[in-house]
């Protein structure tokens, strides 16, 4: 398994791998399959070659088994802030550590940018799997949104967290 940048050959693959995903698990993810399988492929590519982007894919020869992202912030009072987003491994790849390892990958990659602080993301309430992963990971929870997203008539909050960059 090696995990790299991905670039605008991999649009397809990424798009593929985020419709199973947001169909998969509705709960865990802000955009719908729907709403994302509407956009056409160059939406995907740019995406993947956006300077405000950066994805990371775990790869088992072609295939790619995961994914997480890192979002950049445009506005100089912010851009000390990343937000790591997208974050899923297929079912077959799940629980042998290959979530942790796009989290570190993503963490290390964060750190390559000098005027990064920190890292924050949010999680849906009662997804224990990826709120257990990302407190593994050293990140601490801040804040809860309440009716955060609405999936069909049922709504969940959003647990926020953060990590400082320094450090483990
Ligand atoms: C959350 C997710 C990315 C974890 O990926 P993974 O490759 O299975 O995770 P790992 O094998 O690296 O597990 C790392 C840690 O996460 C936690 N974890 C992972 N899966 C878990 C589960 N099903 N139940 C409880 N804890 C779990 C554990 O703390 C685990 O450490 P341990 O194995 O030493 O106990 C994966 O389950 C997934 O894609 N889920 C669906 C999409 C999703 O929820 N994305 C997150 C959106 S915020």
């Amino acid at each position: 398994m090696i995990i790299r940048t991905l670039g605008a050959g991999d649009a397809e693959a990424y798009r593929a791998l985020m419709l199973e995903a947001y169909g998969a698990y509705p709960q865990a993810f802000t955009s719908s399959v729907a709403e994302r399988a509407a956009m056409p492929l160059s939406w995907w590519e740019k995406r993947v070659s956006s300077p405000l982007d950066c994805l990371l894919g775990a790869f088992e020869g072609d295939e790619l088994a995961g994914i997480v992202g890192l979002a950049f912030e445009p506005r100089e009072k912010a851009r000390h802030k990343v937000t790591l987003f997208g974050m899923y491994v297929t079912e077959a790849h799940q629980r042998k550590g290959l979530g942790r390892q796009l989290v570190e990958a993503a963490l290390d990659e964060a750190r390559r940018h000098p005027r990064l602080k920190l890292i924050q993301l949010t999680v849906t309430a009662g997804n224990d799997a990826a709120f257990a992963l990302y407190q593994r990971c050293g990140f601490i929870q801040y804040g809860l949104e309440p009716l955060a997203v609405r999936v069909g008539v049922d709504y969940f909050d959003k647990i926020h967290l953060w990590r400082e960059l320094k450090g483990q």
